[in-house]
C-alpha cells in the first residue's frame, strides 16, 4: 500500500515509483498518497520486480521491503534491481529470512501455505546480490527490535486502529501473526536487513 514510499518522500530529499504485482495495491497505494498529499513526489506501476518497466541506470537507491519472501527467483528479481540503478547505487532490503531448513507453522502474513513462501537465509541473499553486481556493505539480524515491537503490540490495549493490515488479512490476521511471531521469538526465522551497492559497470 506504499508505506514505504510515501515514508522515504516525507524525508523530501526522494522522488519515489513504488512498484506491486497486485494491482489492487497499487490502487490502494495511489490513493492513499493523493490522500495525504504526496502524489507530487511518490507514484506507482503495477509491475513484476523480475521485469522492471523502468529505465535503466534511473534510480540512485531502491527498496525491498518484505517482498522477497515470494520471490522464487530472485536473481532476476536482484539482475533487474540493478540494472536500473546507477553504478554505485544503494539497494536495500528488509526481508523474513530463514533458516535452510526452516520448519514453521502457516498461514503466515505473507503466504497462506508453503506453496506461496519462497524463504531464503540471509548468506544465499548475499550470494545472489553478489552475482547479480552487489557489493554487500551490511546484513544485520532485526530479531531483537521485532521482539520488542512485537511485545509493544501485545501491551496496546482497546481496539485496533482503524487502518491496518489487519483490513487485508480479515479473519486469518490473529493467527498468521502469531505463527510469524512465533517463529521470529523461537528464532526459526528473522527479519533482516541487507544493504548492498552495485559495482561499477565495465563499458
Ligand atoms: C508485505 S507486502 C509489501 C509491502 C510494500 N513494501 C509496501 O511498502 O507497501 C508484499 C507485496 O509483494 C508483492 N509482490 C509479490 N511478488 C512480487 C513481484 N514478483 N513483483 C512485485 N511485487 C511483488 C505483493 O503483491 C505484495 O503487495
Amino acid at each position: 500500500m506504499g508505506g514505504t514510499a510515501r515514508y522515504l518522500a516525507e524525508t523530501g530529499l526522494h522522488t519515489v515509483t513504488g512498484v506491486d504485482l497486485t494491482p489492487e495495491y497499487v490502487e490502494v497505494a495511489g490513493a492513499l498518497t493523493e490522500l495525504v498529499g504526496l502524489d507530487g513526489s511518490v507514484t506507482f506501476q503495477q509491475a513484476d520486480v523480475r521485469d522492471l518497466p523502468l529505465r535503466s541506470a534511473s534510480f540512485d537507491a531502491a527498496v525491498l521491503l518484505h517482498v522477497g519472501m515470494n520471490i522464487d527467483d530472485k536473481e532476476s528479481a536482484f539482475s533487474d534491481v540493478a540494472r536500473v540503478l546507477v553504478d554505485g547505487g544503494v539497494f536495500a532490503i528488509y526481508d523474513i529470512m530463514g533458516r535452510r531448513d526452516a520448519a514453521f507453522d502457516f498461514p503466515v502474513p505473507w503466504a497462506a501455505s508453503q506453496a506461496g513462501s519462497f524463504l531464503a537465509t540471509a548468506d544465499e541473499y548475499v550470494e545472489v546480490l553478489e552475482a547479480t553486481g552487489f557489493e554487500v556493505e551490511h546484513v544485520v539480524d532485526r530479531s531483537t527490535f521485532a521482539r520488542g515491537f512485537f511485545s509493544s503490540l501485545r501491551r496496546r490495549t482497546g481496539p485496533p486502529p482503524p487502518l491496518g493490515l489487519h483490513l487485508l488479512m480479515g479473519d486469518e490476521a490473529p493467527m498468521r501473526y502469531k505463527n510469524m511471531v512465533d517463529a521470529v521469538e523461537s528464532g526459526t526465522i528473522a527479519p533482516m536487513e541487507i544493504v548492498a551497492t552495485t559495482r561499477k559497470r565495465l563499458s
